[in-house]
């Protein structure tokens, strides 16, 4: 049974709150964080409990700290506020009315514009089962009431610290798409390349039955492929004719640079045999590594593919767009000369003439990436 004593625990709470050194407490003492260095907007914290006691109590103890809070008495309300407002935290109660703190939690972990959000669940029901219950619903962190303030601080102050860090990894890997976005806007010719390649790959991958995590990486391996070609001057990338031997040396180092530009990034790791491989060729004449067959990663085959369907059904400076049959039939000549994956490329002619190929939804990944840059900048 939910019994919370909220009058007794204030005064418990306000009769131990100085009782222990903050730095005794774990994480409290491992220097400034990021916001407090920085001209960068406080922490922004939604506490999302029905007693108002609770979140007055919260707010007390949270009194010397910079943060910016905000309350909420029921989830759906809580819900809407995390989706037009900037959360950072949030100090959610286990026993909500109505949907419950771990439903709350779950929906909150599910929905990609949230999930990263951390959340601070806490309770006045000692036992070891609704911790259990907390954390597997998604809780970042769980807190059997009374709380000490030092403890509370400490915790939220180490959550934020993580959040902030992930927050700065996300701006990064926005700011490769924006370049990548770049590169393809410097050519006139290219237009929507890359969100073609990213929808094309996708459909090819899903009809391959690869897993939720491969067709992220091949999303964004549609994206990410050529940011090498930033590396490679404008003479050798918009040279009107033939490339000179050298020249071509220049422009086949786009793949090497391109892995390079993206390997600090560990959210990228899936990515990167995409990008340095996507012009190799099944008889081992591609470069850089001169691989062959299925040697060749998969996922770098798949981009390879509908690049190339692509490439021929658009109009370039040098050549007008082909019909679908006719790209089919240049796709199948290169098969013969055993420069193509023939069961990739016969899979993915079969998913465009039976026009199966799907548009991307709407929220996609990069969308996302890009949403959380902007709102980085706001702040
Ligand atoms: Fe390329």
């Amino acid at each position: 049974m939910h019994v919370k004593t909220d009058s007794t625990l204030v005064g418990e709470v306000l009769d131990r709150r100085n009782d222990m050194p903050e730095e005794l407490i774990v994480g409290a003492d491992i220097g400034p964080a990021e916001w407090e260095d920085s001209a960068a907007a406080p922490p922004a914290i939604l506490i999302v409990d029905d007693n108002e006691i609770n979140r007055r109590l919260i707010r007390a103890m949270l009194k010397t700290t910079p943060y910016s809070i905000a309350e909420c008495h029921q989830a759906p309300e809580a819900l809407e506020m995390l989706l037009s407002d900037r959360v950072d935290l949030v100090i959610l109660d286990l026993m909500l009315p109505g949907m419950g703190g771990p439903e709350f939690c779950r929906r909150l972990k599910a929905d990609r514009r949230t999930r990263l959000i951390p959340v601070l669940m806490m309770t006045s029901v000692q036992g070891f089962e609704n911790e259990v219950t907390g954390i597997t619903s998604g809780a970042d962190e769980f807190l059997t009431k009374p709380l000490h303030p030092a403890v509370l601080r400490a915790r939220i102050r180490s959550m934020l610290r993580n959040k902030a860090l992930i927050d700065s990894l996300d701006e990064a890997e926005s700011i490769l798409f924006a370049l990548a976005q770049a590169v393809e806007q410097r050519d006139q010719y290219t237009g929507q390349h890359c969100q073609r390649l990213a929808s094309y790959s996708v459909a090819l991958g899903e009809a391959l039955g690869l897993t939720g995590t491969e067709l992220r990486a091949l999303y964004r391996g549609g994206y990410l492929h050529d940011i090498g070609k930033i590396g490679i001057p404008d003479a050798v990338l918009f040279k009107k004719g033939p490339l000179t031997e050298d020249e071509w040396v220049i422009m086949r180092s786009h793949t090497l640079k391109g892995e390079e530009i993206c390997r600090p990034m560990k959210s990228l790791a899936l990515v990167l045999p995409n990008i340095r491989s996507h012009h190799e060729r099944w008889d081992g004449t591609g470069y850089p590594d001169g691989t062959k067959g299925e040697d060749v990663p998969l996922l770098a085959r798949v981009l390879q593919v509908v690049d190339i369907y692509d490439a021929l059904t658009t109009a370039r400076s040098y050549k007008p767009a082909l019909s679908h049959d006719e790209a089919a039939a240049v796709m199948i000549q290169e098969v013969e000369r055993g420069w193509r994956d023939p069961e990739l490329v016969s899979l993915f002619l079969d998913i465009v003439a039976d026009t199966r190929v799907k548009e991307i939804p709407a929220i996609t990944s990069m969308q996302v990436s890009l949403e959380n840059m902007r709102r980085q900048l706001m702040r």
